[in-house]
């Protein structure tokens, strides 16, 4: 039987995992990525952090595949062993690197059913690196499926309510905007380390959905 191989460490691995090396980069992510092409079942998350979502997600819906993105070095190293020490999920595709390098390349071969941005930085004084103003949700609009979705969830009011605004204007129907707090939803389970943090502090969580308007 062949043997895998770690590529982050290069050790020899029992694992059905193979890993994208940040040090190799953009060719080994678009090997990976390259297998969304030609499926209907594609999510994409974008900022995974540590993976606790990916992971969840990954686990109770083994029939999608799931691209969890994330730039950050140490995050992504952290998501790697939180992997590790999971049972092998083998439609879970972890990639180090930048979201908005590494996917245009990809966007006209795939189809995408969901994507999650979960608490991005609210870039306060950078209106163009705010997700909603940026080109790249132009590309992500053409490469989602006709149902596609594309989730964000925020604490920042006003980074909610920016998105709500804007969203019309740049081509997108506002399908989703719920607030979720302790007091009103103390049943709510967090999906992330951060939703967890401003969860349990008592904030109000936005998750809004945004799906592409279909021709006028
Ligand atoms: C505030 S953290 C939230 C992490 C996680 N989603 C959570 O809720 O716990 C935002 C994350 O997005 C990542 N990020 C931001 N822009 C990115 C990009 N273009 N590509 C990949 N990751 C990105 C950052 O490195 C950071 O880990």
């Amino acid at each position: 039987m062949a043997q895998n191989f770690d590529r982050l460490t290069a050790k020899p691995t029992s694992r059905r995992f193979r890993w994208i090396a940040p040090a190799a980069g953009d060719q080994a992510a678009d090997i990976e990525i390259r297998k969304a092409y030609g499926r209907s079942d594609v999510v994409i998350e974008i900022g995974c952090g540590v993976g606790w979502h990916s992971i969840t997600y990954s686990r109770n819906h083994p029939e999608k595949l799931v691209i969890a993105i994330e730039r950050t070095r140490d995050k992504f190293s952290r998501f790697k062993s939180r992997i590790l020490s999971n049972s092998p999920m083998p439609n879970l595709i972890p990639v180090h690197g930048d979201a908005l390098r590494l996917l245009p390349p990809h966007l006209e071969h795939l189809s995408i059913e969901s994507v999650y941005i979960l608490y991005p930085n609210p870039e306060p004084k950078a209106k163009a690196q705010r997700w909603i103003h940026m080109p790249f949700m132009d590309l992500l609009s053409k490469a989602l499926s006709p149902t596609g979705r594309v989730v964000f969830a925020t604490n920042v009011q006003n980074y909610a309510d920016e998105i709500l605004a804007t969203a019309p204007l740049r081509g997108w129907n506002v399908s989703e905007d719920s607030r979720i707090n302790i007091t009103d939803n103390p049943d709510f389970q967090p999906r992330t380390h951060f939703e967890r943090k401003y969860f349990l502090r008592g904030e109000t969580l936005r998750h809004i959905e945004l799906k592409k308007k279909g021709p006028a």
